[in-house]
Protein backbone atom coordinates (compact mmCIF):
# COMPACT_ATOMS: atom_id res chain seq x y z
CA UNK A 1 0.00 0.00 0.00
CA UNK A 2 1.61 3.45 -0.83
CA UNK A 3 1.67 5.88 1.83
CA UNK A 4 0.68 9.51 0.76
CA UNK A 5 0.85 12.45 3.62
CA UNK A 6 -1.32 15.60 1.96
CA UNK A 7 -0.04 19.12 4.54
CA UNK A 8 -2.36 22.15 3.74
CA UNK A 9 -1.23 24.99 5.61
CA UNK A 10 -2.80 28.19 6.44
CA UNK A 11 -6.39 29.20 5.98
CA UNK A 12 -6.63 25.98 4.08
CA UNK A 13 -9.07 24.81 7.05
CA UNK A 14 -11.39 27.14 5.76
CA UNK A 15 -11.93 26.02 2.04
CA UNK A 16 -15.68 25.99 1.22
CA UNK A 17 -16.41 28.88 2.89
CA UNK A 18 -13.15 31.18 2.07
CA UNK A 19 -13.29 33.22 -0.91
CA UNK A 20 -15.27 30.75 -3.10
CA UNK A 21 -14.91 32.51 -6.67
CA UNK A 22 -11.25 31.66 -5.60
CA UNK A 23 -11.22 28.43 -4.40
CA UNK A 24 -14.45 26.39 -4.86
CA UNK A 25 -17.42 25.57 -2.73
CA UNK A 26 -16.13 22.74 -1.30
CA UNK A 27 -15.02 21.65 1.77
CA UNK A 28 -11.74 19.80 2.08
CA UNK A 29 -12.76 16.79 4.08
CA UNK A 30 -15.52 15.96 1.49
CA UNK A 31 -13.25 15.65 -1.27
CA UNK A 32 -10.44 13.67 0.34
CA UNK A 33 -13.34 11.33 0.78
CA UNK A 34 -13.87 11.41 -2.74
CA UNK A 35 -10.27 10.56 -3.48
CA UNK A 36 -9.35 7.82 -0.75
CA UNK A 37 -12.19 6.45 -3.34
CA UNK A 38 -10.67 7.07 -6.59
CA UNK A 39 -7.43 5.44 -4.58
CA UNK A 40 -7.90 2.26 -2.76
CA UNK A 41 -4.27 1.75 -3.33
CA UNK A 42 -2.96 4.30 -1.61
CA UNK A 43 -2.70 5.47 2.18
CA UNK A 44 -3.84 8.97 2.16
CA UNK A 45 -2.99 10.86 5.37
CA UNK A 46 -4.02 14.28 5.79
CA UNK A 47 -2.79 17.32 7.74
CA UNK A 48 -3.55 21.27 8.25
CA UNK A 49 -2.18 23.67 10.27
CA UNK A 50 -1.96 27.41 10.54
CA UNK A 51 1.76 27.30 12.16
CA UNK A 52 4.95 27.18 9.80
CA UNK A 53 6.49 25.50 12.10
CA UNK A 54 3.80 22.21 12.35
CA UNK A 55 3.89 22.01 8.73
CA UNK A 56 7.48 21.64 9.42
CA UNK A 57 7.14 18.76 11.97
CA UNK A 58 4.62 17.10 9.65
CA UNK A 59 7.35 16.99 6.84
CA UNK A 60 10.13 15.59 8.82
CA UNK A 61 7.59 13.28 10.53
CA UNK A 62 6.41 11.96 7.30
CA UNK A 63 8.94 12.63 4.40
CA UNK A 64 11.64 9.52 5.49
CA UNK A 65 8.72 6.72 5.17
CA UNK A 66 5.66 8.05 2.76
CA UNK A 67 6.34 7.21 -0.86
CA UNK A 68 5.13 10.61 -1.20
CA UNK A 69 3.97 14.15 0.15
CA UNK A 70 1.55 16.58 -1.16
CA UNK A 71 2.02 20.19 -0.02
CA UNK A 72 -0.24 22.52 -0.25
CA UNK A 73 1.85 25.58 1.84
CA UNK A 74 -0.89 28.20 1.16
CA UNK A 75 0.76 31.93 1.67
CA UNK A 76 3.87 30.66 3.21
CA UNK A 77 4.76 29.39 -0.26
CA UNK A 78 5.65 33.10 -0.97
CA UNK A 79 7.76 33.64 2.24
CA UNK A 80 8.76 30.34 3.48
CA UNK A 81 12.91 29.99 3.36
CA UNK A 82 12.33 27.02 6.77
CA UNK A 83 9.83 25.40 4.45
CA UNK A 84 12.25 25.18 1.95
CA UNK A 85 14.98 23.82 3.75
CA UNK A 86 12.77 21.23 5.69
CA UNK A 87 11.70 19.69 1.84
CA UNK A 88 15.51 19.66 0.92
CA UNK A 89 16.50 17.76 4.30
CA UNK A 90 13.23 14.83 3.67
CA UNK A 91 13.72 12.10 0.91
CA UNK A 92 10.19 11.56 0.39
CA UNK A 93 9.15 12.83 -3.04
CA UNK A 94 7.05 16.40 -2.60
CA UNK A 95 4.77 18.04 -4.79
CA UNK A 96 3.81 21.49 -4.27
CA UNK A 97 0.34 22.20 -5.13
CA UNK A 98 -1.79 25.09 -5.55
CA UNK A 99 -5.94 24.79 -5.77
CA UNK A 100 -5.53 28.53 -8.32
CA UNK A 101 -3.40 29.47 -11.08
CA UNK A 102 -1.18 31.65 -8.58
CA UNK A 103 0.24 32.99 -11.88
CA UNK A 104 -2.56 34.72 -12.83
CA UNK A 105 -3.18 35.96 -9.59
CA UNK A 106 -1.64 39.36 -7.74
CA UNK A 107 2.52 39.75 -8.56
CA UNK A 108 3.35 38.66 -4.77
CA UNK A 109 1.92 34.89 -5.89
CA UNK A 110 4.65 34.80 -8.48
CA UNK A 111 7.05 33.76 -6.39
CA UNK A 112 7.44 30.34 -4.93
CA UNK A 113 10.40 29.64 -1.80
CA UNK A 114 9.87 26.18 -2.06
CA UNK A 115 9.24 24.76 -6.03
CA UNK A 116 12.89 24.83 -6.42
CA UNK A 117 13.17 21.90 -3.13
CA UNK A 118 10.13 20.57 -4.59
CA UNK A 119 10.09 17.51 -7.33
CA UNK A 120 7.27 19.19 -9.03
CA UNK A 121 4.26 21.91 -9.20
CA UNK A 122 0.87 21.68 -9.90
CA UNK A 123 -1.06 24.30 -9.78
CA UNK A 124 -4.63 26.11 -11.48
CA UNK A 125 -6.82 23.16 -11.23
CA UNK A 126 -9.23 23.52 -8.56
CA UNK A 127 -8.98 20.54 -5.62
CA UNK A 128 -8.53 18.64 -8.49
CA UNK A 129 -4.80 19.38 -8.56
CA UNK A 130 -4.50 17.07 -5.35
CA UNK A 131 -5.64 14.26 -7.25
CA UNK A 132 -3.08 15.38 -10.33
CA UNK A 133 -0.76 15.19 -7.67
CA UNK A 134 -1.29 12.08 -6.52
CA UNK A 135 -1.15 10.61 -9.58
CA UNK A 136 2.24 12.24 -10.45
CA UNK A 137 3.37 10.44 -7.00
CA UNK A 138 1.97 7.23 -8.42
CA UNK A 139 3.75 7.80 -11.38
CA UNK A 140 6.97 5.08 -12.39
CA UNK A 141 8.99 8.38 -13.24
CA UNK A 142 8.97 9.69 -9.89
CA UNK A 143 11.64 7.16 -9.13
CA UNK A 144 14.09 9.04 -11.51
C1 LIG B 1 -2.94 28.82 -2.55
C2 LIG B 1 -2.38 30.08 -3.22
C3 LIG B 1 -1.66 30.95 -2.22
O1 LIG B 1 -1.16 32.11 -2.85
C4 LIG B 1 -2.62 31.38 -1.13
O2 LIG B 1 -1.92 32.14 -0.15
C5 LIG B 1 -3.33 30.24 -0.51
C6 LIG B 1 -3.83 29.18 -1.38
C7 LIG B 1 -3.76 27.97 -3.52
O3 LIG B 1 -3.98 26.79 -3.21
O4 LIG B 1 -4.21 28.45 -4.56
O5 LIG B 1 -3.59 30.22 0.69
O6 LIG B 1 -1.85 28.03 -2.10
Amino acid sequence: MKKIQIINGPNLNLLGKREPAVYGNTAFEGYLDELRKIYPQCEISYFQSNLEGELINKIHETGFGYDGLILNAGAYTHTSLALHDAIKAVTSPVVEVHISNVHAREPFRHVSLISAACKGVILGFGLDSYRLAVEALLAPEIDN
